[in-house]
């Protein structure tokens, strides 16, 4: 599914395809085309994401600022929102893309926001305007993590 027909939704349609490597490019896609739907003008850093889901959906997201400053939303929850909301449970790969020389790894609020949804060994590509630059796994970002299975009993 080419990025151009993202159109009004932020989720694209079931691929039947949940292997992370083989939705590489779509996933890349998604985010650029999320990020220039970015709402950032106090920091004119505008970030897009994409998820992939259980079912090979891709879901996507922008950051979208707030002049009360602490109030804006990563581009990573956005795309979580869209996740949720389109009945999607896990995150099977995640990509994040900036403009930046060797891209962004999610902000720590939405490490944790990921950790919900997704296994320790689930792929977190960081990409730049264009291409992806980097591979990290969500355990690499949040060793030793807090997470739904601790709320259980002891
Ligand atoms: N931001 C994201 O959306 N995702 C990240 O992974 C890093 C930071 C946003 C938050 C804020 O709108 C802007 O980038 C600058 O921090």
């Amino acid at each position: 599914m080419l990025a151009q027909n993202l159109g009004p939704t932020r989720t694209l349609p079931a691929l039947d395809d949940t292997t992370p490597e083989r939705q590489l490019p779509h996933l890349l896609a998604a985010a650029l085309a999320a990020r220039s739907r970015a709402y950032a003008p106090y920091s004119s850093f505008a970030v897009g994401a994409a998820l992939l889901d259980e079912h090979g959906r891709i879901h996507s997201g922008c950051n979208v600022e707030n002049a009360a400053y602490p109030e804006g939303l990563c581009a990573e929850a956005v795309a979580l929102g869209a996740l949720v909301l389109a009945g999607g449970t896990r995150v099977r790969a995640a990509l994040v893309a900036a403009d930046t020389a060797h891209g962004v790894t999610p902000c720590g609020g939405c490490r944790q926001k990921l950790r919900e949804f997704a296994d320790a060994g689930v792929p977190v590509w960081s990409a730049d305007a264009h291409h992806v630059v980097a591979r990290h796994t969500l355990g690499d970002l949040l060793p030793a993590s807090f997470g739904p299975e601790h709320l259980g009993p002891r």
